[in-house]
């Protein structure tokens, strides 16, 4: 039976949905859409010395996402993003004050589908980030592949999005005065994967480059966990060894794109879409974890810090998961 969404719906719903289904446009669509314009444009209208002026630009930016972006406190406090934030609803929790002359490093879990939790707290106002950390800029971190996309590139770094990359990671987190924090999303795109209602399925014990650059530069690593980010679609099932899942895990390799195959709920009916659930998200921050300055880590140091990171992890997810999770959700950590 199709369920439709009732033709009375308050405006503020509508705007939600609105913002939500921008995201999602915007994720799938909007950087294959810019490049195909560009391209377009160049070779067959007459407007190709705009696009063409766009692409010297493009040449002479190339260093920009690695030397911090170009971010608009403008963008990131458009209402759109408070639109999408309370869609589900987002929230953001802090457990312990951190202080504002310092640089940190956030590690986000999980991933979720489309980082739904990372994306609306830290590269956008939309939750408040501005109130429930005064004194902090936040950078989240995506693949950088994206920031080579004419025109999508420079949306994403209004929104204060870098690169994941080693260097533009440092840029952040030695940035003097401190306040800035780098977030960065370990699981990254494969974790994607994993994502439906259920257990949440972390990819963490082969991540251990996010913990080398806390400790070659000396920087508190803050765990961060987002409940719920997990279930705000379903996604067929792909046990490993599935020919689904070597497929997805081979265009993984060679594309650097992760290909999951989900969808929860369409515009105008509930039953079948690429909109997510409403449902709720909370994101809570953990304490630092203060990291002594290596230049040369050994693999033991890394493993103990990753072993500490994963055992504060936990304590997370245990402490706050009867509040925001259904009972039976397992923390599998792989
Ligand atoms: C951000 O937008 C809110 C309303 O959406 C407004 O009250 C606030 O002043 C804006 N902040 C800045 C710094 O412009
Ligand atoms: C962030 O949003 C809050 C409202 O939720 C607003 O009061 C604040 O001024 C915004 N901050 C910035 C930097 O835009």
């Amino acid at each position: 039976m199709w369920e439709f969404a009732p033709l009375r719906i308050p405006m503020i719903r509508r705007l939600q949905t609105l913002a939500v289904s921008h995201f999602v446009f915007c994720f799938l669509a909007l950087a294959a859409t810019c490049t195909l314009l560009t391209i377009y444009i160049t070779l067959f209208t007459s407007y190709w010395p705009i696009t063409t002026a766009y692409l010297v630009f493009l040449f002479l930016d190339r260093n920009t996402p690695e030397s911090g972006g170009r971010r608009s406190e403008w963008v990131r406090n458009w209402s759109l993003w408070k639109w999408m934030s309370d869609y589900f609803p987002c929230t953001l929790h802090k457990t312990v004050d951190l202080d504002p002359k310092r640089n940190y490093i956030f590690g986000i879990h999980p991933h979720g589908v489309l980082c739904i939790g990372s994306f609306t707290h830290f590269s956008t106002n939309g939750s408040g980030f501005s109130h429930v950390f005064p004194g902090f800029t936040s950078y989240l971190t995506m693949l950088p592949f994206w920031f080579k996309m004419p025109f999508f590139r420079d949306y994403v770094m209004s929104g204060g999005l870098t690169p994941a990359t080693r260097k533009a990671i440092k840029h952040t987190i030695t940035r003097p005065g401190g306040g800035h924090i780098c977030c960065i999303i370990p699981g990254g795109a494969p974790e994607s994967l994993n994502a439906r209602p259920g257990d949440v399925v972390l990819l963490l014990k082969q991540r251990l480059g996010f913990l080398k650059l806390a400790i070659t530069n000396g920087v508190p690593l803050v765990p961060v966990f987002s409940f719920g980010d997990h279930a705000l679609w379903e996604q067929k099932p792909n046990p490993p060894g599935s020919l689904i899942r070597r497929f997805q895990d081979s265009s993984q390799k060679w594309m650097q794109v992760a290909l999951p195959v989900f969808h929860a709920r369409g515009i105008f009916q509930y039953n079948f879409g690429l909109i997510p659930y409403r449902r709720s998200v909370h994101t809570v921050v953990g304490e630092p974890i203060e990291v002594p300055q290596n230049s040369n880590p050994t693999s033991e140091d890394l493993m103990s810090l990753q072993e500490d990171y994963i055992n504060r992890l936990r304590a997370i997810f245990d402490e706050h998961k009867s509040k925001y999770l259904p009972e039976d959700c397992k923390l599998i950590i792989n």
